[in-house]
């Protein structure tokens, strides 16, 4: 693909919102040794996609400007690195691209062998693209932060998820059962008077205030705990989920569809934050 050209959507400063969104011809990205060249079939949009445009994690992300945005893509593969073993051209996958490159909102994008795993026939390329970010948080939460046993063994827990309706927390109300706390803004004195005695709270949205409690919940010894959670993306993981949604355990809801053309209403859509389920971005 060396030399072509394809569409892209990307932003080239901070702040500007779905107006700062422009549609380019870039270059085709080559892939190095451990990547694979994808053609995107479908991306979704997560809340960090945006708070990065805003400047929220500014001076780490992103690492340059112009940037095109977006991580979680289905697609198919159309050429791989020379170190690649586990992918062919041809082979339909999900994968969670690069973090520091993005690249999702394109017709072609580059993911590392290690985040991108095979999808099968019965996981369309918008379900795959759902599942990474929000799935994975969903399943970490659970599985690593909450200890559920997803097989129903051990002791049995009760879960309240809070924004249940949106990305992340429709996958952590169908995977489970403590509290996975899921939105901004619900302090953690509204839980506390509610919560069991060795209760815990998972925090996937920590803010100062969170970071407080925190610590003095672990200075003080609490048995109610607060957990502050960021995802740490496991390849394990997302062929659990990619699996369970074959199996028909695990559904994506698509909030919406949008071609690349519309990347922009997609965007905004987002950024309103209240997605019943996936965004979804088609090339
Ligand atoms: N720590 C991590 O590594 C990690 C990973 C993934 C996501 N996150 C964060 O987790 C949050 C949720 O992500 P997401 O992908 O699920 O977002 P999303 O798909 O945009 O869903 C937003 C959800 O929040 C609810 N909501 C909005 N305002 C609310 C309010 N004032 N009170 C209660 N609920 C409210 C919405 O419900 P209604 O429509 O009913 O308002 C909707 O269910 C985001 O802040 C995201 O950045 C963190």
């Amino acid at each position: 693909m060396a030399g072509k050209v394809m569409h892209a959507v990307q932003y080239d400063s901070y702040g500007s919102r779905a107006a700062g969104l422009k549609h380019v011809e870039v270059p085709v990205p080559t892939p190095k040794k451990d990547e694979v060249l994808l053609k995107v079939e479908a991306t979704s949009i997560n809340p960090i996609d945006w708070k990065i445009q805003k400047g929220m994690l500014r001076p780490l992300l992103p690492t340059k400007f112009p940037f095109i945005p977006t991580i979680d893509v289905g697609g198919g593969v159309v050429e791989v690195g020379s170190n690649v073993k586990s992918f062919k051209a041809g082979d339909k996958v999900v994968a969670m691209l690069n973090a520091l490159n993005g690249g999702g909102l394109a017709e072609y994008a580059v993911a590392n062998e290690s985040l991108t795993v095979s999808r099968p026939v019965e996981v369309s390329a918008a379900e795959g693209a759902g599942l990474v970010i929000a799935g994975l948080t969903a399943l970490q939460a659970l599985v690593n932060a909450a200890e559920v046993k997803l097989e129903g063994t051990g002791q049995q827990k009760n879960i309240l998820v809070t924004a249940a309706s949106g990305g992340v927390g429709h996958y952590a109300v169908q995977l489970a059962k403590l509290v996975i706390h899921c939105t901004e803004g619900i302090p953690w004195s509204t839980f506390e008077p509610n919560l069991s005695s060795s209760g815990k709270v998972i925090d996937i949205t920590p803010g100062v205030s969170a970071m407080w409690t925190f610590a003095v919940k672990k200075l003080t010894f609490s048995k109610k705990q607060l957990v502050l959670l960021v995802l740490i993306p496991k390849k394990e993981n997302l062929e659990l989920i990619v699996e369970l949604v074959k199996e028909g355990k695990l559904k994506t809801v698509i909030d919406s569809k949008f071609p690349l053309s519309k990347a922009e209403d997609a965007w905004s859509k987002s950024s309103d934050g209240h997605a019943t389920g996936k965004i979804v971005v088609e090339p």
